[in-house]
């Protein structure tokens, strides 16, 4: 065993934490949750009241600006927003440069690198002016871009934002409509896709949030950030839940057949996981799937697909886990991934889309992190250490002499 001490000689003492269970990487005003009662609040905003009362421009300007807007900031925000919904007319010539049957996360990562190609003019990081703008342009274009890159993957015409949609609604009419019809966004569809936006707008330092302000502490741009915030998201264990808890549905297929994934992840020799289920922080409940199942029982009953067999397998497994010792003891309850997909399945959107929503939703509480790192004076560069557990000093030997 080496002693690390003497191996490294700089520190007495080193924190060994992998997985970050219990470090702390910053001090942050945006974000509070506290995982055993189940609380979430955005700038001291309780996620329920922001999920019933609010809507997600304003919890964007809430969580880039520390405060509630008034009238007159909300106005100024919601066109500073819209003046920036299209993006640039070359950028749709990066898409076509993906294969038609890419995942909409794939071409998300590199459209989204290739923002700092594109509008360069907002990419000095010392400049609070063009990090300003960076912000606005990102959280407005997002939608447009994920948008695009479904209608890319579904081989169908870019539909042009439209600034006199409100946000989500904005967002579903560049999904669903088709030039050769005419297509009403339906406003309890809009109010629902508000909804999931505003669950997901930030989660303190989660993984994704974490690599943003990791490649932020570099001086990297913030189309870059946000680009490697989007790649950490992908995972199934993070923002990929989604998608891969609606496969999992699928999988499963018929409600009898439930017993059969319970006991496979149970299974201490089997790698399955129920995705959807559990989470770092939350050990009671997570506040955000609380809200979201009311709006799916909503959703489903508009749409009238409750009897859908993927929604019917999913709330029987909800029902059947909930009473299942094993997760009882281990805390594992549904999280706010396993609604969202229920919801966006029932909306219309394929499975590969449900990440790309999440990212979207994200980027507001991806900024505000970076903005806040960038702007306080003692950031500096993020770089952890490590615990060398490799041989020992040793002396090369030749090629031909091993
Ligand atoms: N199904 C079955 N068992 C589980 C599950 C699950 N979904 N989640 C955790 N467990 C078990 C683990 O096997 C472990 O068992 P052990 O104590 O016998 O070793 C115990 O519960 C603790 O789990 P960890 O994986 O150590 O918990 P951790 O905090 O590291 O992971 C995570 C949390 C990644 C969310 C995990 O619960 C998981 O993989 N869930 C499924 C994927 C998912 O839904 N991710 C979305 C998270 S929310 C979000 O990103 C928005």
């Amino acid at each position: 065993v080496l002693d690390i001490r003497k191996l490294y000689g700089q520190a007495d003492v080193f924190t060994y934490d992998p997985g970050f269970t219990s470090t702390a990487s910053c001090d942050s005003t945006i974000t509070y949750i506290d995982g055993d009662k189940g609380e979430l609040w955005y700038r001291g905003y309780p996620i329920e009241q922001l999920a019933a009362n609010s809507n997600y421009l304003e919890v964007c300007y809430l969580l880039l600006y520390a405060e509630l807007p008034t009238p007159d900031q909300m106005r100024d925000f919601e066109f500073r927003v819209t003046r920036h919904t299209m993006v640039h007319e070359q950028m749709h010539n990066f898409f076509r440069g993906f294969r038609r049957d890419a995942h909409p996360m794939a071409t998300m990562v590199g459209v989204i690198g290739a923002m700092s190609a594109f509008y360069h003019d907002s990419t000095d990081v010392n400049d609070p002016w063009q990090r300003e703008v960076a912000a606005i342009r990102l959280i407005a274009k997002l939608p447009t871009i994920a948008a695009m890159a479904y209608k890319y993957s579904i081989g169908q015409p870019f539909v042009y934002p439209q600034n006199d949609l409100d946000y989500a609604s904005n967002f579903l009419n560049m999904c669903f409509s088709v030039p050769a019809e005419k297509y009403n966004v339906d406003p309890a569809l809009a109010r629902a896709m508000d909804r999931i936006f505003t669950l997901h707008a930030d989660h303190e330092q989660n993984a994704s949030t974490s690599t943003v302000r990791l490649a932020g502490s570099s001086g990297a741009n913030p189309f870059a950030c946000i680009a490697a915030g989007i790649a950490c998201l992908w995972g199934p264990a993070h923002g990929g839940a989604n998608q891969a808890c609606l496969e999992m549905l699928r999988e499963i297929g018929t409600v009898d057949r439930i017993p059969e994934f319970i006991a496979r992840a149970k299974d201490k020799n089997d790698p399955f996981k129920l995705m959807g289920f559990g989470h770092r922080v939350y050990k009671n409940f997570d506040p955000r799937a609380t809200v979201m199942k009311e709006s799916a029982d909503e959703v489903l009953e508009l749409l009238g697909v409750g009897d859908n067999p993927t929604l019917q397998v999913a709330k029987e497994l909800e029902k059947i886990a909930l009473e299942d010792e094993y997760f009882i003891e281990k805390k594992l309850y549904p999280n706010v991934d396993f609604y969202s997909g229920i919801i966006l399945e029932a909306m219309g959107f394929p499975t590969s889309m449900f990440t790309p929503i999440f990212a979207l939703s994200r980027t507001v509480g991806w900024i505000a992190q970076w903005k806040e790192m960038i702007g306080d004076p003692q950031n500096k560069i993020g770089r952890p250490r490590q615990l060398y557990v490799g041989s020992a000093k040793r002396d090369y030997v030749d090629l031909n002499a091993r």
